[in-house]
């Protein structure tokens, strides 16, 4: 198999996995206790929340850690917005779902939602956000790079406007945490949220950055873990796997950028110029270095994805990671493309551990597939290339 997805989720690396190890068989004491199982546990937390600071330049006190992507934005977006009833938060119209939906249940609440538009390369305009900006606004939450067409928004731009107005600001940053140098020092976001599994650590667990001075309201209530703000008994083998996988992300993430970068460019390349009537989508600069996402005119994406896993590559159309039933793109619906454009689309998202030759290979069968696809396609005449 050529593993392709790795925007839904990456192979837990064999370091991570070993780490975790003491704490799913003979560590297993619980971090609040007072004896010394519980004092080790609370050790290896403390120490993972070092390991997931220094990948983003935070102090160790801001991350709380969380089950995951969803949860961190949840966490962020309930925990800010709730004290300040009915107020309005802004946020874009190519969110995932994990900001989608939390911010529909606000706007049921009776709180301001405002969904900001993109452009065709899925880019938010820092203009559009000040002009929406109000003496009421309480949030704004706008992902850093996106997760089907991986664009990257202008998020200091962002920062600066909402500094400006006092406005706290929030950003979804799981698909560019390992993709992108972060340095919230320098970024300035007062919340960023990052998701353990999407750079080669365990599922379940991830972490939101809370820069200091911003008060979260809790979430889940209980026994007071992580700061009060995020009761429960901690994932400890979870936690101290993340924190392993972050720490590799920080000591090799320039040499990852640039490979991905170069797979990424390599293979994008070698489809365009090798397949007629491929279109790269997202912001041909500004995007996420392993984010490859494409529209094949005149074929169905579900088809050439089945036709794909029975040649042994898993790749995905990127509309839909996290349920099982594949709806239409909101994401390239807000960029104004057609339906065409949008259900002729695939994603290929690349990890550390892909190569050259998985690239000439998925580009051979790719070829073949979509000519096969091409020929029984219902828009044949239409695409008759
Ligand atoms: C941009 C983005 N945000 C949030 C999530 C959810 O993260 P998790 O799977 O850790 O809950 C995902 C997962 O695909 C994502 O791509």
């Amino acid at each position: 198999m050529i593993y392709l997805d790795n925007a839904a989720s990456t192979r837990i690396h064999e370091e991570v996995l070993e780490s975790m190890m003491p704490f799913l068989k003979e560590q297993y004491g619980n971090p609040s206790s007072i004896h010394r199982y519980g004092r080790l546990a609370q050790k290896a937390i403390e120490k993972a929340r070092t390991q997931v600071a220094q990948l983003i330049n935070a102090n160790s006190s801001e991350i709380l850690f969380t089950s995951g992507g969803t949860e961190s934005n949840n966490t962020a977006l309930y925990g800010i917005a709730k004290k300040y009833p009915k107020s309005r938060v802004i946020t874009s119209s190519i969110e995932h779902d994990a900001i989608l939906e939390p911010c529909k249940k606000l706007e049921m609440e009776g709180f301001d939602i405002v969904y900001l538009p993109v452009d065709n390369y899925g880019l938010v305009d820092p203009h559009v956000l000040k002009n929406n900006l109000t003496e009421n606004t309480s949030l704004v939450s706008i992902m850093f790079g996106n997760n089907e067409v991986g664009t990257l928004e202008p998020i200091l731009d962002f920062v600066d406007i909402c500094k400006d107005k006092n406005v706290v600001f929030h950003t979804d940053a799981v698909q560019a945490v390992g993709k992108v140098t972060i340095d919230v020092k320098e970024l300035g976001a007062d919340l960023l949220s990052i998701s353990s599994h999407k750079i080669n650590g365990p599922k379940g667990t991830g972490a939101l950055y809370i820069r200091k001075g911003i008060s979260i309201d809790p979430v889940i209530l209980g026994g007071g873990q992580e700061m009060g703000i995020r009761s429960g008994t901690e994932n400890v083998a979870n936690i101290v796997g993340f924190g392993k996988a972050c720490e590799l992300a920080r000591i090799n993430l320039l040499e990852n950028i640039s490979k991905m970068k170069e797979l990424r460019d390599y293979i994008s390349t070698k489809i365009i110029q090798e397949i007629p009537g491929v279109t790269l989508n997202g912001h041909p600069l500004e995007r996420l270095a392993n984010n490859v996402h494409l529209t094949f005119l005149g074929v169905n994406g579900e088809d050439l994805l089945i036709k794909l896993d029975e040649n042994g590559i898993a790749a995905s159309t990127g509309s839909a990671c996290s349920v099982k039933i594949q709806k239409a793109s909101h994401v390239l619906q807000a960029m104004g493309f057609l339906h065409e454009q949008i259900t002729g689309s695939l994603r290929l998202t690349i990890g550390i551990s892909n190569n050259l030759t998985e690239m000439d290979k998925t580009v051979e069968i790719l070829k073949n597939v979509v000519k096969e696809l091409r020929s029984v396609s219902p828009f044949k005449e239409k695409y008759s290339f």
